[in-house]
């Protein structure tokens, strides 16, 4: 998304937004604007899926796959009308159940995927831990790190310098000699989290890596993101441990079928979120 790139002009008038809820914008201290933010995947040859009605391509679809026997090409509407700003020295909680949106907004942020419609503003630069999108499994943690820190933006120089560190942050040892698929779940997940980490970006993104990490590991991640947001950034953290996610983040978005539900301080959001939880599971059990 060429919009990371650019320098962004944050005065920003919440009465430009439109429709979206009105928000609390203190411009000296945004680091993220996501303005009305849409994001479908193209699904070809699946029936319904995701949140809301699939659309349907239209007649002209229609015609070419009678003729060319191409499946049904579908979107999934997974992030559907999201809007919220966050700060430096934010650290925000993403929950929400199974198909909810948050991992593709993390990836819309990060600029993996272009919005349908809507916008994503970002001061400095985003790293989702989704340096896994660029790592490869066959090859070995060091070459990893070689690909994961470049694709942050690292040069080849600074790669080298920090190479020990981010050993030794990952813990993987004699490992990082191995192809990444002879690692456990949980070095793997340090490795990408000590990749991530590895650039200091102003906003990192995590998703779920830290549910695989030690009790030890759990505290140096803390460390590492209280340290990114000490140097003013901002950090998201998409886990289903509401424990993890009340202990690490000041602030909490709940995330339903595409839609921000709940936006606030995490015992609150968390609270309502595990009554919303036991009440479907309620309502499917006096289903059966
Ligand atoms: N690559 C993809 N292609 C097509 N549909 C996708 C793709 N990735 C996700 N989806 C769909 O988009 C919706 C949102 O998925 P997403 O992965 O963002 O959810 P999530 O909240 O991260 O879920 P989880 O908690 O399981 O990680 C779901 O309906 C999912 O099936
Ligand atoms: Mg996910």
């Amino acid at each position: 998304m060429t919009d990371i790139e650019e320098e962004v002009d944050f005065e920003v008038d919440p009465e430009d937004l439109g429709d979206a809820p009105a928000l609390q914008v203190d411009s000296d201290r945004l680091s993220l604007l996501v303005n009305d933010l849409h994001v479908s995947y193209r699904v070809f040859g699946a029936k319904k899926v995701g949140h809301g009605p699939a659309r349907d391509w239209g007649l002209l679809d229609r015609l070419v796959r009678r003729g060319a026997k191409q499946p049904a090409i579908r979107e999934v509407k997974a992030v559907r009308g999201i809007t919220f700003a966050a700060n430096h020295g934010e650290a925000i909680g993403i929950i929400g159940v199974n198909g909810s949106g948050k991992s593709t907004l993390l990836r819309a942020i990060a600029g993996l995927i272009p919005p349908v419609s809507g916008t994503v503003h970002v001061a400095g630069n985003p790293a989702l831990l989704g340096v896994n999108a660029v790592l490869m499994k066959n090859l070995s943690g060091a070459r990893n790190i070689m690909i994961g820190a470049l694709a942050l933006g690292l040069s080849r120089n600074e790669v080298k310098e920090r190479f020990d560190d981010i050993v030794e942050f990952a813990e993987i040892g004699e490992f990082v000699n191995l192809p990444m698929k002879s690692y456990s779940s949980g070095m793997g997940a340090r490795l990408r989290f000590a990749i991530s980490a590895s650039a200091v970006p102003d906003i990192l993104m995590i998703d779920e890596a830290l549910s695989t990490g030690d009790a030890g590991f759990r505290a140096k991640s803390k460390a590492k993101m209280d340290e990114i947001r000490e140097s003013a950034g901002t950090v998201f953290l998409v886990s289903h441990s509401l424990a993890t996610i009340q202990s690490m983040c000041t602030r909490v978005l709940w995330i339903h079928e595409g839609k921000l539900v709940m936006d606030g301080e995490p015992r609150e959001v968390c609270g309502s979120y595990k009554q919303f939880v036991a009440d479907r599971k309620r309502h499917a059990a006096s289903q059966k």
